[in-house]
């Protein structure tokens, strides 16, 4: 049986999560699982998609719970939304799911296996600009099990226009099935600057790290997988102006379009990811307490 206080998140208590405590606006102690067992989920399936052939799955799943975590991660580039992922999904046990990482694995694919449409996609990627709304669509809709399946989500880059979050808003709502909150995070336009560009990712597990913030402990060298470490090419300064600017024309207008919606999370994204991840957790311990009195 789960400790009273983590039947009071509404989400079903998982074993493999112990406990520790975390003070909520002031209110008695709250209990929070926390890492113990991380899950590590190579996401396969979903970075991949159908063309894995069904052949290639993922090394492990979240198991299907009664109230799985169904999260947007919304927010600048750069402003620390998959750091956050990678935490939450240790956290809560959904999958990481990022459009962004989608791209960014069809672009080491050969050639000769990528679609006319990705092989477009992937510029509009290098240039910072937003890939097309009918191209991202396609290649979410091939994946949508990933989104349907019962261990929840965390989307990360995903929706990005209202477009996108309408054809999300209709997917869901055939399999009668809602997002448990939307988490916008906010940061400053010069640190957003300085975290893009010390940015340095893993091309093996894709972990992210900072060259100052988080440094790997292996220099260029992933202390998790010793995979090399490189730096996006969207992360030259000219393609984070173009990326800064998509976002203010069409990803900002999502904020208000989830607040009408009752689901907008709003949290400070200054301080190190552990506070970050403390805001967070808080965050929706409160959008919990909405749904459960709505
Ligand atoms: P995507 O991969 O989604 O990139 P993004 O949204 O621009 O976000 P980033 O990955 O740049 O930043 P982040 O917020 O995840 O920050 P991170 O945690 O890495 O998309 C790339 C491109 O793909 C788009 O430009 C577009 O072309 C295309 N695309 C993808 N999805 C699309 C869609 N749905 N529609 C259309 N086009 C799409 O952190 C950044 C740095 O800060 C890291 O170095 C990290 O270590 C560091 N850091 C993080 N947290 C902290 C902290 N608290 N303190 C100090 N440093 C920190």
């Amino acid at each position: 049986m789960a400790p009273a206080e983590d039947r009071d998140l509404g989400h079903e208590f998982d074993p493999r999560f112990r406990v520790i405590s975390v003070t909520a606006r002031g209110a008695p102690l709250r209990t929070l699982p926390s890492m113990n067992a991380p899950i590590k989920n190579d996401r396969i399936e979903w970075l991949q998609g159908p063309s894995a052939d069904g052949a290639a799955k993922c090394s492990s799943v979240p198991a299907g719970r009664k109230n799985p975590w169904r999260l947007v991660l919304l927010g600048a580039p750069g402003v620390g939304k998959g750091t956050q992922a990678e935490l939450l999904t240790e956290r809560l046990g959904a999958c990481h799911l990022s459009t962004g990482d989608v791209f960014r694995a069809a672009s080491k694919r050969k050639d000769c296996d990528q679609s006319p449409a990705m092989v477009a996609a992937l510029d509009y990627m290098r240039r910072g600009e937003l890939v097309p709304d009918s191209t991202v669509w396609e290649m979410v809709r091939e994946r949508s099990h990933c989104i349907l399946g019962c261990g929840g989500f965390i989307l990360d880059g995903f929706p990005r226009t209202l477009g996108q979050a309408e054809s999300l808003k209709e997917l869901m709502e055939t399999e009668s099935i809602a997002l448990s909150a939307v988490v916008n995070y906010e940061l400053p336009l010069d640190e957003i600057v300085e975290r893009l560009s010390g940015r340095r990712t893993c091309e093996q597990c894709k972990a992210v790290f900072h060259v100052t913030e988080r440094p790997s402990k292996g220099g260029a060298i992933c202390d998790r997988c010793g995979g090399r470490l490189y730096q996006r090419e969207d992360d030259r300064p000219e393609s984070i102006t173009v990326r800064l600017e998509a976002y203010e024309r069409s990803t900002a207008p999502l904020i208000q379009f989830y607040r009408n919606l009752g689901v907008l999370t709003p949290v400070v994204a200054k301080g190190t990811p552990d506070e970050i991840l403390g805001r967070t957790m808080k965050g929706l311990d409160r959008a919990n307490d909405r749904v459960k009195t709505a």
